[in-house]
């Protein structure tokens, strides 16, 4: 029989005792968020608890629409929850702050200013001189490999490069969590890889918790401790994997019995058998298709 996602090497097990004896920094309890909508209310959350542990790294997935945005924004302080309590150091949220970095998939940063400005920005808001947040900044961009671009413009950058400077001032002004949403969605596929390598390499450098949404499921496997599954109308939890692929990771361990595994899982849990024959076409729609060629010297 094949491996379980469940099996847990003896260093794997060992590991996550020793993550789940760490200080709680987020704490989520029964949170919910209703909109009202013109054809009525929607319940994007719905009684969502999660625990996530110092310097872990937690992935979310789930559907389109399950209220994957909608959690981070709660918890950025961006949006109020209608039900429920988030706390951050035992500290309840209640708007956003700097002990919360964000990382979109759109490019946020300062058109008008250079890679070194974008990252000083938040220092210099808080309250560091120039000189500080100048210094300072170097350092962030040295550690996301950037340092020779300290005086390009956002234009003159790559999609990747533009998300490291978007990770430098994320992290510039020392945010006790990063919240990060489908930050390298728009990427290449190689770009992306190389991308949640780096992430990886700097998480393991400094003291950061990681809240990582995606819809790449291998990206989840890859880079989380443990993924939290969501699924939609109502976005409620679905099931928490702890991901048993040991650490460090590497592109290697792809194709690993544990990677295998929990993405075989992951993969029932989103795609489940039933969704693919509720979507198919009844038999009698015959679909039209639109011929775009008059050429028909059946080539193609
Ligand atoms: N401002 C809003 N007003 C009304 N409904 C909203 C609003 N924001 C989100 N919703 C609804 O809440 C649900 C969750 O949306 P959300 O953007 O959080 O999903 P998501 O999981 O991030 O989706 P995706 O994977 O496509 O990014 C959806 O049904 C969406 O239509
Ligand atoms: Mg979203």
């Amino acid at each position: 029989m094949s491996q379980s996602y469940l099996q847990q090497s003896e260093a794997v097990r060992a590991r996550f005792e020793r993550l789940k004896a760490r200080e709680v920094i987020l704490e989520v309890q029964g949170l919910g968020k209703a909109y009202a909508a013109p054809q009525g209310q929607v319940t994007a959350l719905k009684g969502i608890d999660l625990r996530i542990h110092r310097r872990e790294f937690v992935c979310v997935i789930g559907p389109s629409g399950c209220g994957k945005s909608t959690l981070i924004r709660i918890l950025a302080g961006l949006e109020q929850a209608s039900s429920g309590e988030v706390l951050l150091d035992g500290q309840p949220v209640t708007g956003p702050g700097k002990d919360r970095g964000m990382v979109f998939q759109g490019y946020t940063l300062f058109p008008w200013l250079n890679v070194l400005r974008n990252v000083m920005f938040g220092l210099e808001t808080q309250g560091a001189s120039r000189h500080e947040a100048q210094a300072q900044a170097r350092q962030w961009l040295d550690l996301v490999g950037l340092s020779a671009f300290a005086h390009h413009f956002p234009h003159q950058l790559s999609g990747g490069m533009k998300q490291r400077v978007a990770i430098a001032r994320a992290l510039a002004i020392q945010p006790r969590i990063l919240l990060m949403d489908e930050p390298f969605g728009a990427l290449d596929a190689q770009t992306r890889a190389r991308m949640q390598a780096h992430l990886l390499e700097i998480w393991k450098n400094i003291d950061i918790t990681v809240l990582f949404i995606t819809h790449d499921l291998d990206e989840a496997i890859f880079l989380a401790d443990r993924i939290l599954v969501l699924k939609a109308h109502p976005g409620e939890v679905q099931e928490l994997i702890e991901v048993p692929v040991p650490r460090p990771r590497s592109a290697a361990q792809v194709g690993s019995p544990e990677f295998q595994a929990t993405k075989a899982r992951l993969e029932a849990l989103i795609h489940p058998p039933q969704a693919a024959s509720d979507a198919a076409a009844p038999d009698d729609v015959v679909p039209h298709l639109i011929r775009f060629t008059h050429v028909s010297d059946n080539v193609e």
